[in-house]
């Protein structure tokens, strides 16, 4: 019988349909090498890597002093269909630092912590992928704190990192496996590489004894800098994607940015041919890191402010996000409605070149 079957189909047809058979397969490994090289980790976390794909942040409102603080931006019930329509994964950073006891426990303010959690659920509801961090905690990195920050003893300052992270996972713990916990925005400054390393690896053990397989995210000093990756181990675990940002031509993306050296810049446009390249030797850069290490990565920032023209934004936008998606790498766009957003929450619409930037293939 299967001798007979075989020769009927390798009759012209058959050859015909062999051909196309083996051109599919052809084609799925060409598919298959453009994945992220995932050997130090699971099966589920090197799928979730290549799950999260378009996402955005939902910045500057549970990561400012108080939600609300900047632009009078807060988490409205109308933003949870809004994203979840749009995207497939939500990063939100939120400033527990500011919202909890300033001992070594830092025991988590029960107001906030059901703030965010019903903002959590929300999304999860929506089988979105939900990235939660610790986010501007800045006494961990700066030496002289912006106002409105909650200050506390230098000596607890790490270990408060720690008992928060202890209080979430304990919380959050039986949620979907679609939570997904970053354990530092951008560690930079004071906190150097040697710190980070310990302080990460701290962090992990105590989530671990939860939470043993929910997937984490942690990414290189530098503010997540694609180049610090050179210099960057991670934790020997394998449910682990590494977070990078990259804000890269940065004069463009930061021109009149107060918190940064370009905030005299302006009229800077985008793309010139020196720029993308600049853009590209980043991402080689990932991407080299990745097919070294076996650590998937996820481009938990990147993003171009308001002071830079519209059309030179949108350049950017597609032109990132495509650079990313070649090597199969999420991203989470900064942000969603404030100074980089792609949402006007005054006039309640997507910025629509922005969105079609972001969404639209
Ligand atoms: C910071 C934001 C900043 C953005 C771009 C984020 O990590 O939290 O305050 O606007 O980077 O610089």
């Amino acid at each position: 019988m299967k001798k007979n079957h075989l020769l009927i189909s390798l009759r012209p047809t058959g050859l015909v349909q062999l051909a196309f058979a083996l051109l599919l397969i052809l084609s799925q490994n060409i598919a298959l090498a453009e994945k992220q090289n995932c050997s130090a980790v699971s099966d589920k976390t090197c799928t979730t890597a290549h799950a999260l794909k378009k996402g955005i942040n939902l910045g500057n409102m549970l990561d400012a002093p108080w939600e609300g603080a900047v632009r009078g931006l807060k988490v409205e019930p109308e933003y949870f269909d809004l994203i979840a329509e749009n995207f497939n994964t939500v990063r939100i950073p939120i400033k527990w630092s500011n919202h909890a006891s300033t001992s070594k426990l830092a025991i988590i303010d029960e107001t906030f912590f059901q703030r965010v959690e019903m903002i959590v659920d929300k999304f999860l509801a929506r089988d979105m992928y939900v990235i939660i961090n610790v986010h501007h905690y800045n006494q961990l990195v700066m030496k002289n704190l912006p106002p409105g920050e909650v200050s506390v003893d230098e000596e607890v300052v790490k270990l408060r990192l720690l008992n928060m992270w202890q209080q979430i996972s304990l919380r959050f713990k039986n949620k979907s496996d679609k939570l997904i916990y970053e354990v530092l925005n951008e560690p930079n400054g004071k906190l150097n590489n040697t710190e980070w390393h310990s302080l990460m690896n701290d962090a992990v053990t105590i989530i671990r004894s939860n939470e043993p397989e929910r997937i984490l995210m942690v990414g290189p000093s530098d503010y997540n800098s694609i180049f610090s990756l050179a210099k960057f181990t991670p934790p020997k675990d394998r449910n682990i994607i590494i977070s990078i940002h990259d804000y890269t031509p940065f004069t463009f993306t930061h021109q009149g940015a107060s918190w940064t050296f370009a905030k005299d810049m302006k009229n800077i446009s985008c793309c010139s041919e020196t720029q993308t390249e600049e853009m590209k030797r980043a991402f080689i850069t990932a991407a080299n890191w990745n097919k070294s290490t076996g650590y998937p990565l996820h481009l938990g920032e990147f993003g171009a402010n308001e002071k830079a023209d519209m059309q030179s934004r949108v350049n950017y936008t597609k032109f990132a996000r495509k650079l990313a998606e070649n090597d199969s790498i999420g991203w989470t766009y900064w942000e969603f409605g404030s100074d980089f957003g792609a949402y006007d929450p005054k006039k309640k619409e997507w910025k629509q070149p922005l969105f079609e930037a972001l969404t639209h293939d």
